[in-house]
């Protein structure tokens, strides 16, 4: 278990809550740096002078189930402030000699909390009001305060919503501040950690950029590292960051699989090797994957022949720059935290993912990961500090088997060329109608069915064109994205008068679940 050091921070204590996550991103929202760690993680020696306030998350658990849950009590005892909600609510009681029992009506959804006393946590939550409404998610509940504690605010099925003990700075809530639907719920947290733990901001973009110029610096010194770019937001922060931090030091390789949008390849070369003046590598290899899908139809199949392959191109000209220490990746916070296992739920595997970040473990190499502490949002404004375009970093994901997963059956040039088309002008027309930023991603698929069409007096038998559209928070879940029907239309007609191969046009109403977002 290593804790980054370097920064004042609030640590959070994870017990599973969903909204773990949540937490350590108000935190950093209001610019002060936060770390997550597992409960079965995390140890005494751990907590080094760098955590100025602890934060005990919510989660599945109850707090008699002791042998599901392994927590040093003693982290609680040395004069940091501890802020617990939900079930971080209950076990703080519980430890320090409360009592917590089942619910008879157990709250779930939107509830009232109505003040009792002040406190520093609630300084200037409640506003002239009496009452504010808070978002409750839990079954149990702290039916007995422990000694010295105070409530300071109650609901109607929990007396004990919000309670402290100001001489041990313990601060709990039994609701979740860290939801958007808690009102007013980031005051809370930032009472937290700026009136109790007394934490100065140390978090805004410009500082996390100077840093991790600096800790790159610092961890490849003289040596080469290679980098896989692929276009995407994450990638591309990676090595401006790097281009940045240590200039021809690093070599960004970028393969063409044939199977990207329309002109990202020329696109990509203007951006990071004209304007940006990156040491980029261009790989065409639009005719080895080409060659290696040939009649290949089943999902998977494609899916681990593009991975393969493009692991092998990379091989190949990393192998042409001598000399290479490290391999940067644009591994990403969510990606790493380790709460994803404190249910230890296993879910089944629904595709094979190919990223270009988790590239060739055998080539020995040492791994840069500058964004490992960081939330999509936060690469953004990052991406932004480094100068990096607005375009580029608000881009729709893109699957790194690209347009191969868009179309189902077999792979071939002419439909190749036809989807790039049809992806192209439904991405200009959501630009075009000022759509684009509102939907989270979108693209344009071919299916393998060919219908029955009539254009001027002429039969047509052309291809069936499917656009999806979807909102989404993080790809998890997705809702369809609703058009007004002018938009759609005239999209339709342009798409079926322009492109020839294509006489009928779908729109995907499906959400995911049960669907998922791309098509295999
Ligand atoms: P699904 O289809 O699983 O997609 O609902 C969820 C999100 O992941 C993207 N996706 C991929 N991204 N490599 C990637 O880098 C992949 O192999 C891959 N497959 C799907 C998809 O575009 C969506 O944003």
């Amino acid at each position: 278990m290593s804790l980054d050091q370097s920064l004042s921070k609030i640590l959070i204590i994870d017990f599973g809550s969903q909204f773990t996550q949540l937490i350590a991103r108000r935190v950093r929202e209001l610019g002060v740096f936060s770390e997550i760690v597992s409960h079965k993680k995390i140890k005494l020696k751990d907590i080094n002078s760098s955590i100025k306030g602890i934060i005990l998350s919510g989660g599945p658990l109850n707090v008699y189930q002791i042998n599901k849950y392994s927590f040093n009590k003693k982290i609680l005892q040395l004069d940091l402030p501890v802020l617990g909600i939900c079930f971080g609510h209950q076990i703080l009681s519980k430890i320090n000699g409360g009592r917590v029992k089942q619910s008879k009506h157990r709250e779930f959804g939107l509830a009232n909390v109505y003040k009792k006393n002040n406190s520093l946590l609630t300084s200037n939550f409640f506003g002239n009001k009496k009452s504010k409404q808070v978002w409750m998610s839990h079954a149990d509940q702290v039916s007995k305060l422990p000694k010295n504690f105070k409530v300071i605010a109650s609901s109607t099925n929990s007396k004990f919503a919000i309670v402290e003990n100001k001489i041990k700075k313990y601060y709990s809530v039994q609701f979740h501040p860290e939801v958007t639907h808690t009102e007013n719920g980031k005051k809370l947290i930032s009472n937290f950690i700026f009136l109790i733990c007394k934490i100065k901001r140390n978090w805004s973009s410009k500082d996390k950029k100077n840093q991790l110029i600096e800790d790159v610096r610092k961890q490849v010194g003289n040596n080469k590292v290679i980098c896989a770019l692929s276009g995407g937001v994450d990638s591309s922060v990676v090595a401006q960051l790097l281009n940045k931090a240590i200039g021809k030091k690093l070599y960004c390789i970028f393969v063409n699989t044939g199977l990207l949008r329309k002109n990202e390849e020329v696109q990509v070369v203007q951006t990071f090797k004209k304007r940006l003046k990156i040491n980029l590598i261009y790989v065409n290899a639009e005719k080895e994957f080409l060659k290696k899908l040939k009649n290949v139809s089943d999902p998977e199949k494609k899916r681990k022949i593009i991975g393969n392959l493009f692991i092998k191109i990379f091989e190949r000209y990393a192998k042409k720059i001598k000399n290479v220490k490290f391999l940067a990746q644009g591994t990403l916070y969510p990606d790493l935290i380790e709460s994803k296992s404190v249910t230890g739920s296993q879910t089944s595997k629904i595709k094979s993912h190919h990223n270009v970040g988790g590239l060739p473990k055998k080539m020995n190499l040492k791994l840069v990961e500058p964004l490992k502490f960081l939330f999509k949002d936060e690469v953004r404004k990052l991406g932004l500090e480094l100068k990096l375009s607005k375009e580029i970093i608000s881009r729709h994901p893109f699957p790194g088997p690209g347009l191969a997963i868009r179309m189902p059956g077999i792979i071939t040039n002419e439909k190749i060329k036809i989807l790039k088309e049809a992806d192209y002008y439904f991405i200009q027309a959501l630009k075009d109608y000022g759509l684009y930023h509102k939907i989270w991603q979108a693209y344009a698929a071919l299916l393998p069915v060919k219908t029955v069409g009539v254009m001027g007096d002429n039969r047509t038998y052309e291809y069936l064109c499917l656009l999806r559209a979807i909102t989404s928070e993080d790809g998890m879940t997705a809702d369809y994205y609703e058009f007004k029907k002018p938009f759609i239309q005239s999209l339709s007609n342009k798409i079926v008068n322009s492109i020839r191969g294509i006489n009928r046009v779908v729109y995907d109403v499906t959400s995911k679940p049960p669907s998922t977002i791309e098509l295999e």
